[in-house]
């Protein structure tokens, strides 16, 4: 086996998996103002940008090659009803038009949720102390409209409510958007590698956690069936969240599913290898190519990583 591994010209010759940055979408923090740059602390190198820094990022997202970028959203206020959500002038809304206005070219991804927007920080209507599935369909059919008319290339809904993309898939027909995909978070978990991201884009829950919708990290088959369900919807793509500890599912998803899947190396990815190289312990141009050839090579054609530029960087 050794006669192919001695050098790098013949180790690229026999590569059978190979990073490309077109596949890379880097995730942004969106938040109102002007001029604001505020790093997120568990994330080194993130930060929360407002409109006009957003687009830098962007045009630097768009010379790199990169695949595209998805958008959250931090509004200047919250409520019970999550409006800032759907508001055809909200943070997202706004952001996504300055974009096309102003980097054309690049693929606009927004996450359909809203958690971000509710003062409980659930992602959905609260009835009787959990959230309440059918009436948060409303919310998100809503949101992916205003997103759509915003100009989003994508939209995709993060919420792990049931009938979701059904509902977001008629809405967007309805309203005149029949070529707007859908990328689904189809299996995303209840997981604790979320926990930067809630620092990021100021959505931890206030009460409770994520159980009653995200699902349990025990559980493959059921993933599958979500995944299946999704695409009889209408999911365009579909995703597995997160990625590294989660490998054996998009390896699952690739296999049986014909649509593209991604995968989303989630802010607690992020942040491991980030502190394990900042403490020495861990190369780090090599720990981000491995672990990003390692969710490209279970499956994933698209990956969604903090990375990405980094990545893209360290490609050409
Ligand atoms: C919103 C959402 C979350 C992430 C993406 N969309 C957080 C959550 O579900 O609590 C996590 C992304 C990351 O950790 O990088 N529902």
């Amino acid at each position: 086996m050794r006669r192919l591994r001695g050098s790098e010209p013949m180790r690229r010759l026999v590569r059978e998996t190979q990073l490309d940055p077109a596949g890379f979408v880097l995730p942004l923090f969106v938040v109102p103002g002007e001029g604001v740059r505020r790093a997120i602390g568990a994330m080194p190198g993130n930060y929360q940008l407002s409109i006009d820094e957003l687009v830098k990022e962007c045009l630097e997202a768009r010379s790199l090659g990169l695949g595209g970028v998805i958008l959250f959203g931090i509004p200047e206020s919250k409520d019970e009803m999550a409006s800032g959500a759907y508001a055809d002038d909200g943070i997202v809304q706004r952001a996504v038009r300055a974009i096309k206005r102003e980097v054309p070219g690049l693929l606009v991804i927004t996450d359909v949720c809203n958690c971000e927007y509710t003062s409980h920080g659930h992602c959905g209507k609260i009835v009787a102390g959990d959230v309440d599935n059918d009436a948060t369909l409303e919310w998100l059919a809503a949101t992916a409209v205003s997103h759509a008319r915003a100009g989003a290339d994508i939209v995709a809904p993060s919420d792990m409510m049931d009938g979701r993309v059904a509902a977001i898939r008629r809405a967007l027909d309805a309203a005149g958007f029949p070529m707007t995909p859908i990328l689904s978070y189809a299996a995303k978990f209840a997981s604790v590698f979320y926990g930067p991201f809630r620092e990021a884009a100021e959505s931890a829950p206030k009460f409770g956690d994520r159980r009653s919708y995200q699902m349990d990290p025990a559980n493959a088959r059921e993933a599958m069936r979500e995944i299946e369900l999704d695409i009889e919807e209408g999911a365009d793509i579909v995703m597995v969240k997160p990625a590294m500890p989660y490998l054996d599912l998009i390896r699952m998803a690739r296999d049986r599913f014909d649509v593209p899947v991604a995968a989303y190396q989630v802010s607690g990815e992020f942040s491991m290898l980030v502190a394990a190289c900042e403490r020495g312990w861990l190369e780090r141009p090599r720990a981000v190519l491995e672990s990003l050839t390692a969710i490209r090579r279970a499956g994933a054609s698209i990956i969604l990583t903090y990375f990405a530029k980094e990545a893209a960087r360290l490609l050409s």
